[in-house]
């Protein structure tokens, strides 16, 4: 039995409870967020857990197990838990508060799974060796495109061969609205308020329309398989604001359509990401990457081109990548549970 300790209750966290209710090889025995927090070394009943958090986000009022304000290694004293999910907002500036708390984690001999970028993007080395250094597992699926397993894949079926550039179609939210544009003929504005209405676009979304998310996902892609340091200091990023319905339908005319992709040349001197949208014909393996799909092709060396399409954005398609990388660690190094 794999025993859980979750930070962030948003709507990753809260369809993450789900999943884990609905499996008897783990169970949830904390769950915190910014106020408050809630604990049962026996575990938790997520049904219940999500119930309540549809209406309150105060877990101190949740029964005996409620608390206030906490503190991670206070927690970690109380509660004993194999692995921390970590699904806080992202901070892309400091990587924190989530970035202490991973650490705090680790340093506590936990297995760490995090579906935050901020953290992934700024420390990935110093968490990765630090989870090495102890024999941990340090999960970042969900921080790289989620249910398109970029990084699972990488990890895996990429060994033995060199990576030499990636190219990716990875936010869904401007896939969405390109879809819904050339489509269904929706304005810019309507197609914006419909992928926010479906859940799928930052709390802020102009890192998705603006190519932000985009950049961060390429980044953290090239520094955990590649072993880079990019940072979003050298990317070069354009978002699909200033493309017109006109634009989108003048490309349909010619059987072409727009996609906002990442590419990043790794045999360059001083390879940099770049993001822009791109007018892409039926050649391209991302012509038919529709609607909240994604897609990642990776060139290398010695296995030629891959690509692996699909894995559209969605909250339980973000939990159930955090639940494949519990099972990832599980495989390899977790066999004490
Ligand atoms: N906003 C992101 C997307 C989801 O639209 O793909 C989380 O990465």
């Amino acid at each position: 039995m794999i025993r859980i300790g979750l930070v962030g209750t948003g709507g990753v966290g809260r369809a993450l409870m789900d999943l884990v209710g609905e499996r008897d090889d783990m169970k949830l025995v904390f769950a915190l967020n910014s106020r408050s927090g809630v604990g049962d070394q026996e575990g938790l009943d997520p049904e219940r857990l999500c119930g309540y958090l549809g209406e309150n986000r105060d877990l101190s009022g949740f029964g005996e197990e409620g608390f206030g304000v906490w503190d991670i290694q206070e927690v970690l004293q109380r509660y004993h838990v194999d692995l921390l999910v970590e699904a806080t907002p992202t901070d892309k500036r400091t990587g924190e508060p989530a970035t202490s708390t991973i650490r705090v984690a680790l340093q506590n001999g936990l297995h760490v799974v995090t579906a935050n970028k901020g953290p992934v993007m700024l420390h990935y080395r110093e968490l990765k060796d630090l989870a090495n250094g102890k024999g941990l597992g340090f999960g970042i699926g969900a921080t790289a495109g989620a249910a398109l397993p970029t990084i699972s894949a990488g990890e895996n079926d990429l060994l033995g061969s060199r990576l030499l550039g990636i190219r990716g179609v990875l936010n869904g939210t401007t896939n969405y609205i390109l879809h819904l544009m050339e489509t269904e003929g929706v304005a810019y504005t309507d197609a914006l308020r419909q992928a926010q209405e479906e859940g799928i676009a930052e709390t802020d979304p102009s890192q998705d329309v603006e190519g932000w998310d985009t950049a961060i996902k390429m980044t953290i892609i090239a520094n955990a398989l590649a072993g880079t340091d990019l940072t979003l200091e050298g990317a070069q990023v354009t978002g699909i604001t200033q493309l017109t319905g006109e634009d989108i339908m003048a490309a349909k005319r010619d059987g072409k359509r727009y996609r906002l992709l990442g590419e990043l040349n790794l045999e360059d001197e001083n390879p940099r990401v770049v993001v822009r949208p791109l007018m892409v014909s039926q050649e391209d393996i991302f012509f038919g990457v529709q609607g909240k799909n994604k897609g990642v092709q990776y060139m290398t060396d010695n296995l030629g081109e891959i690509a692996i399409l699909g894995g559209a954005s969605d909250v339980r398609g973000a939990a159930a990548a955090i639940i494949r990388d519990i099972l990832q660690i599980k495989k390899r190094i977790f066999r004490k549970v």
